[in-house]
């Protein structure tokens, strides 16, 4: 452009950048610290979708071009199927197991949604699981695998090799009461194992139960540039409001590069690609180019020794098409948005502070693939960041640079779905919490402050926020 050379102009651009740095550094303060959004029921963006069914989750993001709708339906049917024993006639979808915990990627995110704990003794859990560690690390901080039983319990193996064992869920229960003494009660899980059938579990296992969430928006949440998410950090909680949000940053395969993790309850993935590559290897069983060796420990044998479905037994374009799918699931729009009581429910929510976690707006930026999804202003209520969230919520197993008490603060939107799609409403990592009431109510450590000011909260204030959490 050769015009910027002409002189005069070239000081009164300088001059203009100034002015402009110095009002984008304010701004910048002023929005890391408030937060407050145009609000907007537009949750994802142009990608919004409006659709109130139990079918909400499962849609693909407005403005795929043809190519990619194309590969969201096989992606789709990837995802829905049950894979099966191999050999069998149909290469595509053998190669289940040896060991596994579901046939299929819905079984446990059923309509792509929220998995939940078993509601009985003996009923197979859906969506539910334990990932297994020890203490030590490997080179990348990845953690071991638990010697015998690996890093995550199967509860199913195919026939004729010994599933792994039982999975046993107690409950012990706490009781409180709000300010205006209205009471309540929470119920903390207990997991043990039973008829274990590869020898004694390792004495310090450090074991983390976990429910799989509603997965729209991935794409979106893979898009927020990660100068962003640093931005939003405050390790050492500079800004002295006592919420240090911190990245995980965890191992990418892919690169052999140390990355922001922003997938999982801990935040441990780092990419959609990772993390699905992870599901079929430890889920289902199904080995890629990125995890090529077959899910069994050492002590394993007959699963050793089993007939595998090919090697890889998902091809990359298979796999690239499951990840675009899970990438390009859309987000139904805010409902009931112009209630009063939903507004004033969000009012709540930021006088609580919530959103100092649950950060309502970032934009996204290039999305190396799916166009559709760059440059959105999206409002998914989280920073993607670790927190503490204390001893009560604890799994004290850490993963990377995750501490046995934090987690990534999930998002939010869709959570007033889960209960049309998945007909239950079970929340947090291991679906303790009965409905949101009791999910604000865990919160501790850095959000103890504002699990406080909602315990003081009137009945009527406490319902406008459930009633606004239940809107997004
Ligand atoms: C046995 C149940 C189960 C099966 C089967 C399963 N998942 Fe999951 N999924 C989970 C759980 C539990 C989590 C949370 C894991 C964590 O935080 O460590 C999860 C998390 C995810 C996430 C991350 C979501 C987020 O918001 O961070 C994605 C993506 C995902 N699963 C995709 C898949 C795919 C693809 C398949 C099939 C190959 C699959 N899952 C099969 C239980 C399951
Ligand atoms: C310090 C950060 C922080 C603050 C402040 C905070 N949260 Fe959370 N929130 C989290 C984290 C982290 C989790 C996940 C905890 C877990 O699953 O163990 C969570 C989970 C939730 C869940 C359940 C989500 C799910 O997918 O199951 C809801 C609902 C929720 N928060 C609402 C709120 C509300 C309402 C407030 C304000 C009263 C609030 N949060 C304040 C970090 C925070």
């Amino acid at each position: 452009m050769r015009f910027l050379n002409t002189l005069p102009l070239r000081p009164l651009l300088a001059f203009g950048a100034a002015i402009g740095l110095a009002f984008a550094l304010l701004f910048a303060s002023v929005a890391q610290t408030q937060d407050t959004r145009t609000r907007s029921p537009l949750l994802g963006g142009q990608t919004t979708i409006f659709n109130t069914t139990p079918n909400a989750f499962a849609q693909p993001a407005p403005g795929l071009q043809r190519m990619e709708e194309l590969f969201f339906f096989v992606g789709n049917s990837f995802f829905n199927q049950n894979w099966v024993t191999a050999p069998a006639s149909t290469t595509a979808r053998d190669g289940l197991g040896p060991m596994f915990n579901a046939r299929s990627c819905a079984s446990c995110h059923f309509k792509d949604g929220r998995g939940r704990p078993p509601e009985f003794d003996g009923e197979s859990p859906t969506g539910f699981l334990v990932r297994l560690s020890l203490r030590e690390r490997d080179l990348h901080f990845a953690n071991l695998p638990e010697p015998n039983y690996g890093g995550q319990f199967q509860d199913s193996a195919l026939e004729e090799i010994s599933e792994e064992g039982d999975l046993k869920l107690r409950y012990s229960y706490i009781q409180g009461e709000f300010a205006d003494g209205a009471p309540y009660e929470l119920r903390q899980p207990i997991v043990s194992f039973e008829n274990l059938n590869y020898g004694e579990m390792h004495p310090e296992v450090f074991a983390s139960a976990r429910v799989g969430s509603q997965l729209i928006g991935l794409g979106l949440l893979e898009a927020i540039p990660e100068a962003r998410l640093l931005e939003l950090a405050d390790p050492n909680d500079a800004d002295g409001d006592g919420i240090s949000g911190r990245p995980n940053y965890v191992h990418d395969k892919l690169t052999n590069r140390q990355i922001v993790g922003r997938f999982g309850w801990k935040a441990n993935q780092p990419t959609i690609l990772q993390q699905t590559a992870t599901a079929f290897h430890s889920d289902l069983g199904i080995t890629s180019s990125i995890l090529p060796e077959q899910n069994c420990s050492p002590v394993q044998e007959a699963c050793r020794a089993a007939i595998h479905g090919g090697e890889p037994e998902i091809e990359d374009d298979d796999l690239l098409k499951v990840v675009l799918y899970l990438s390009s699931l859309a987000v139904p729009a805010q409902r009931n948005f112009d209630d009063e009581k939903v507004e004033s429910g969000e009012r709540v929510f930021n006088e609580l502070h919530c959103n100092a976690c649950h950060v309502n707006t970032h934009e996204t930026g290039i999305h190396p693939s799916i166009s559709a999804l760059s440059y959105q202003t999206i409002h998914p209520f989280t920073d993607l960041l670790l927190h503490d969230m204390g001893e009560g919520l604890a799994d004290n197993r850490p993963d990377f640079q995750a501490s046995g008490q934090e987690w990534r603060t999930p998002p939010l939107w869709g959570i007033g779905m889960i209960e049309t799609v998945n007909r239950h409403s079970y929340f947090l990592h291991d679906g303790r919490a009965r409905n949101l009431t009791e999910a604000i109510l865990w919160h501790g450590g850095e959000a103890e402050q504002s699990r406080n000011a909602f315990t003081e909260l009137s009945a009527s204030d406490r319902e406008m926020l459930i009633a606004f959490l239940e809107s997004l």
